[in-house]
């Protein structure tokens, strides 16, 4: 996830760019840059690090006399941060610049044409690639080489274009990543989100998937996939400033809720096949790394390692390998059974957290092949494993995980179904249809999103309760320890989380009327089991939320309220059934008054033992 900002009028345009790069910092923050249109042709300035060394670098320039341009701040994928891979990326005449959101998932085929035709590359990612097809497209028309670019390119993109021969014209495009374009009186905008246009007006026009824009101070022209001239309409931003720097939710973390089925299709678009097999090749994970393996070692902290736990179930159910589950701080001490004959998974979001960094450096020490599965690219874990798979959850801000959490599950999926591959436990046919299903899941997440009002309903029924427990088996069991994990941190309830069927061998005398258990029953291999485990916690008066999936009949005196998750197979259940986990813990949370976002005594991320 990055930011992308252009403005064109008759203010000098550095410090309106500058101001928007601030407020989109939010979606990346490793590099920024921005161009500007001047008498002398387009002036690029860029760096490695933050807006505000940008900002530095500008005004070491000197005045630079200019009325148009765009500026990025880049959240990496392909290519470190670095001064040469930060945007803009301009043509190799210098006339052209561009700035990218995306990803576009034919790069190399693309870069590998425009090479056999000379271009020479300055940078590794994908998007210099566009500049350079932009300029060999272009004659004279913006626009009508955009629309001829964007009908060559695969993946997804929000895209923003000058040239140095139209003065103060502005052109754009977009595919499943957000622009807007900002109205403003004989000035105007384009921008990735609503705050970096609140510098200048309050009024927007949303971009449509393959529309093509023309910007001018004093004119919009809007066309479509095919060069049709199109109107659209342009609304008003009624928040303020803070408000709209979370896109109008009242926080990150309910934001970062609702952009998991995004967080989620953009973890698996590029590593699913056209013939529907997992392919993780790009990362060096195939076949070969499961093959002949004795154990898989999860090792993480927190919520990471809950995403493991629902790995480790699928791993052994498809793949039948033993996996051995640690939170990384008991690994590394723990003089791990580890040699070169296994594999150890880290999984981290931030790629930085202490523990995990410290038990990868154990495993790799003994002879594992090593893989981590992080958010943050180029980060401690990320640089340091033998392989990185990266989570496309984009920049996490709130301090509790949601979307990176869910990015995680869709990985560990595909990883599994590598290894079931490797293993001959299931058929191809069997893995392509788990993979056809693992391409709904964005979807079917986008279904469960709808559950959020019933669940705020709920969580004002119970938010005054002091405790609250968890049940669930098999993979349910799983994700109700990451549910009441929320629970405690958000909303500062204690809460537990308890396999089923251990309630009986203590946990069950804590029962009592009005006691609050939140009961999943989505395994379908353990579900009538579960039901028996929940009806010996009703018959001792505690209030059940049931959350299930499938077609079963549910017996009205089973529970108090009822949750239906869509159905999906099973090992993907854990995808849908954390979303009402999560709501519960967020909304309790904001009737508790609590602070949602920087939850009292963490960080987001623990690079201390
Ligand atoms: C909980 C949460 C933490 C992290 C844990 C690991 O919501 O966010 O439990 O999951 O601190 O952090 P990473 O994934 O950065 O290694």
């Amino acid at each position: 996830m990055c930011g992308i900002v252009g403005f064109t009028g008759a203010k000098q345009a550095a410090p309106v760019l500058l101001k928007g790069l601030y407020t989109l910092e939010y979606r990346g923050y490793d590099s920024a840059g921005l161009s500007l249109q001047t008498a002398g042709g387009i002036r690029t300035i860029k760096t490695k690090g933050r807006v505000e060394e940008l900002e530095s670098k500008v005004n070491a320039a000197g005045e630079i006399e200019s009325c148009c341009g765009i500026g990025h701040t880049r959240w990496a994928t392909h290519g470190a941060p670095s001064d040469r891979n930060s945007h803009p990326h301009n043509s190799m005449d210098g006339t052209i610049s561009l700035v990218h959101n995306g990803i576009i998932e034919n790069y190399l085929e693309l870069k590998t044409m425009l090479q056999a035709e000379g271009v020479v590359f300055k940078s590794d990612t994908d998007t210099e690639v566009v500049a350079h097809l932009f300029a060999k497209c272009y004659h004279g028309d913006g626009v009508a080489a955009m629309l001829d670019v964007a009908k060559q390119l695969r993946g997804s993109y929000a895209l923003a274009v000058i040239t140095a021969d139209h003065k103060n014209e502005m052109i754009c495009t977009r595919r499943d990543n957000p622009l807007i374009v900002g109205v403003g009186e004989g000035e105007n905008m384009i921008a990735s989100d609503i705050p970096a246009i609140m510098a200048i007006t309050k009024r927007f026009i949303v971009v449509g998937d393959g529309e093509v824009v023309r910007v001018r101070p004093e004119a919009i022209e809007v066309y479509d996939k095919h060069g049709a001239r199109i109107e659209k309409e342009i609304q008003t931003v009624n928040w303020d400033i803070q408000g709209a720097m979370k896109g109008g939710y009242d926080h990150f973390m309910i934001k970062e809720i609702m952009e998991q089925p995004k967080a989620v299709r953009d973890s698996i678009a590029s590593r699913i096949t056209a013939d529907d097999l997992p392919d993780l090749m790009s990362e060096g994970v195939g076949a070969e790394l499961f093959r002949d393996i004795r154990n898989i070692h999860i090792v993480a902290c927190g919520s990471a390692y809950y995403a493991g736990l629902a790995g480790k179930v699928a791993f052994e159910r498809l793949a039948k390998i033993p996996v051995m589950a640690n939170v990384a701080s008991e690994f590394r001490y723990s003089d791990p059974i580890i040699d070169k004959h296994d594999v150890c998974v880290v999984i981290s979001q931030s790629g930085e957290t202490a523990d995990t960094v410290a038990a990868l450096r154990e495993a790799k020490a003994r002879g594992a092949t090593t893989v981590a599965i992080v958010n943050v690219l180029a980060s401690t874990a990320a640089r340091e494993a033998d392989h990185v798979i990266y989570t496309w959850a984009g920049p996490e801000i709130a301090v509790a995980t949601t979307k990176a959490y869910s990015a995680q599950l869709s990985v560990l999926y595909l990883l599994a179904l590598t290894a079931a591959g490797a293993r001959g436990t299931l058929t191809p046919d069997e893995i392509r249809y788990y993979c056809r299903q693992l391409k709904r899941l964005p979807d079917e997440i986008e279904q469960t999103l709808l559950c959020g009002d019933r669940m705020k309903e709920l969580a004002q029924l119970y938010y005054s309760s002091d405790d609250a427990y968890f049940i669930g088996r098999g993979i349910d069991y799983m994700t109700v320890q990451e549910g009441s994990l929320k629970l405690k941190e958000i909303a500062y309830v204690h809460s537990e989380a308890y396999a089923g069927g251990e309630l009986k061998h203590g946990p069950i005398s804590l029962i009592e009327d009005g006691t609050p258990v939140i009961a999943l029953a989505c395994d379908p291999e353990l579900y009538e089991k579960q039901i028996s485990n929940i009806k010996t916690v009703k018959a001792r008066g505690g209030r059940v939320i049931l959350i299930t999936n499938g077609d079963y009949a549910i017996d009205p005196d089973l529970c108090d309220h009822l949750i239906k998750l869509p159905a999906c197979p099973w090992f993907m259940t854990a995808s849908l059934s954390v979303i009402p986990l999560q709501f519960l813990a967020y909304y309790v949370g904001v009737l508790r008054g609590c602070d949602i976002d920087k939850p009292r005594n963490l960080a987001k991320s623990v690079t201390v033992e």
